[in-house]
């Protein structure tokens, strides 16, 4: 769990006046509503203030263990389908090795609505959910493909995904969210969703929750069994990249320029630490070393209110700004209107606009959110079938967190 500052920046006129429509508009969104920022003017008070953080909510699943397991009987079993570790595929869903939309039809039909009942709640009590979701999907999709390496837990005998750097700063909230989902799944078909189906159907639950589209998500991968602690800081692009280095990383993975940049529309929701963005607001320097009062690629106002924001943020590293200024907790193709006026927040964003090989696709996406969600949507696919695991490839398994045959060791 994290305490977060979430900050919004009113500043200068220009924030003022866009806090002022974040505001009034009646769309307010979530994180701003309930982070309290309707409230007084200057708006800044943290997430915190929202209570974000793990486990402050009482589970469904728990609650529904809680009326007792004999009041429940798995459909699985009831089936007469021994679903469980060490079942064949088969008997946990279509045949082996291929992904399908109905996969769990006939062996877990209310799998989606199992998870959708709790990551709803869940973004409800902590509306920064759905942005944690998104971004655990993306960084366990992108290592060693869609298989819910990312969830592995580290133990005393060895590391995990979740020891890179990059990783360190994903929400705890999102995590949560998982191990609740798996934990109803498990009351009532045991041993037969996998947590990287889990983590594919959750994040299009929250998708749509926040505004955006419902992208189709075959199912059937089967989970890991294993998790580098290194590979993540090297397949993951990082914010102080160029434009052309994520380039290089997506096409490698065999990802468009326009599936990168569709992706990247994602960042319409949920934050970024001050850390990421410090050195386009502070003693920034141009690529020939000139000095600057921040990085020029930025709209003045909007890197002022951010320098007021983030002045702490080396005493606090918890400060952060939503990625999206106007519309923070609905999906939306306000990221591509905010590049365009110089408020993208992180370079990686606003670089998207300087590289022209990407700069068209803003300024499609900028103006036809129907063309943003059509491309997101099918790239979001394209995502979530990468480097899956079939058959014998992996496992299913019972506790997202851990390998079924055992604690973490290798
Ligand atoms: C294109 C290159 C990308 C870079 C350089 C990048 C980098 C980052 C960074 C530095 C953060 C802030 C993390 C923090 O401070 O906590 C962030 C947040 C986020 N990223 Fe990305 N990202 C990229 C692409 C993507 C993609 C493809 C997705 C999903 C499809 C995604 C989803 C998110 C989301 C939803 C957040 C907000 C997380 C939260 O609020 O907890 N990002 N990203």
């Amino acid at each position: 769990m994290r305490r977060l500052s979430l900050l919004l920046l009113a500043a200068a006129a220009l924030l003022a006046a866009a806090v002022a429509v974040v505001r009034a508009g009646p769309e307010m969104p979530q994180a701003a509503s309930v982070a309290g920022m309707g409230a007084g003017p200057g708006v800044p008070q943290a997430a915190a203030a929202a209570g974000m953080g793990a486990g402050t909510q009482v589970p469904k699943a728990a609650a529904a263990a809680g009326m007792g397991a004999g009041t429940q009987v798995p459909q699985a079993a009831a089936a007469g389908v021994l679903a469980g570790p060490g079942v064949p595929q088969a008997a946990a869903g279509g045949p082996p090795g291929k992904l399908s939309p109905d996969f769990y039809s006939q062996t877990c039909p209310r799998a989606e609505r199992i998870i959708a009942e709790v990551v709803q709640s869940k973004q409800m009590a902590n509306p920064t959910t759905a942005a944690g979701m998104l971004r655990v999907f993306f960084h366990d999709c992108f290592v060693t493909g869609c298989d819910a390496s990312v969830l592995i837990a580290p133990t005393r005998f060895a590391k995990s995904e979740k020891d890179a750097e990059i990783n360190h700063s994903l929400p705890g909230d999102a995590f949560d969210a998982v191990v609740r989902s798996k934990l109803a799944l498990e009351l009532e078909c045991p041993g037969v969703v996998s947590c990287a189906d889990v983590l594919a159907l959750a994040s299009r639950v929250l998708v749509t929750m926040t505004g955006g589209p419902r992208y189709p998500v075959p199912l059937g991968r089967k989970d890991s069994l294993s998790s580098s602690p290194t590979a993540p800081d090297v397949e993951l692009p990082h914010s102080n990249f160029t434009v052309g280095r994520i380039l290089e990383l997506f096409l490698a993975k065999g990802f468009t320029v326009q599936e990168m940049v569709a992706l990247s529309g994602a960042h319409t929701l949920g934050f970024s630490h001050c850390q990421e963005f410090a050195s386009r607001i502070y003693n920034y320097r141009d690529k020939t070393g000139k000095p600057a009062p921040f990085d020029p690629t930025m709209n003045p106002g909007y890197a002022k209110g951010l320098q007021a924001a983030c002045k702490e943020y080396l005493k606090d590293p918890t400060i952060a700004a939503f990625n999206d200024v106007m519309t923070p907790g609905k999906f939306d193709n306000m990221y591509y209107v905010n590049i365009e006026r110089g408020l993208g927040l992180l370079s990686t964003d606003e670089d998207m606009w300087s590289d022209l090989r990407t700069r068209p696709l803003v300024e499609r996406y900028a103006a036809n959110n129907t063309a943003f969600f059509d491309d997101f949507s099918r790239a979001m696919e394209k995502l979530s079938m990468y480097g899956v695991k079939t058959g014998a490839d992996g496992e299913i398994r019972r506790r997202c967190d851990a390998y079924n045959d055992g604690p973490n060791t290798v």
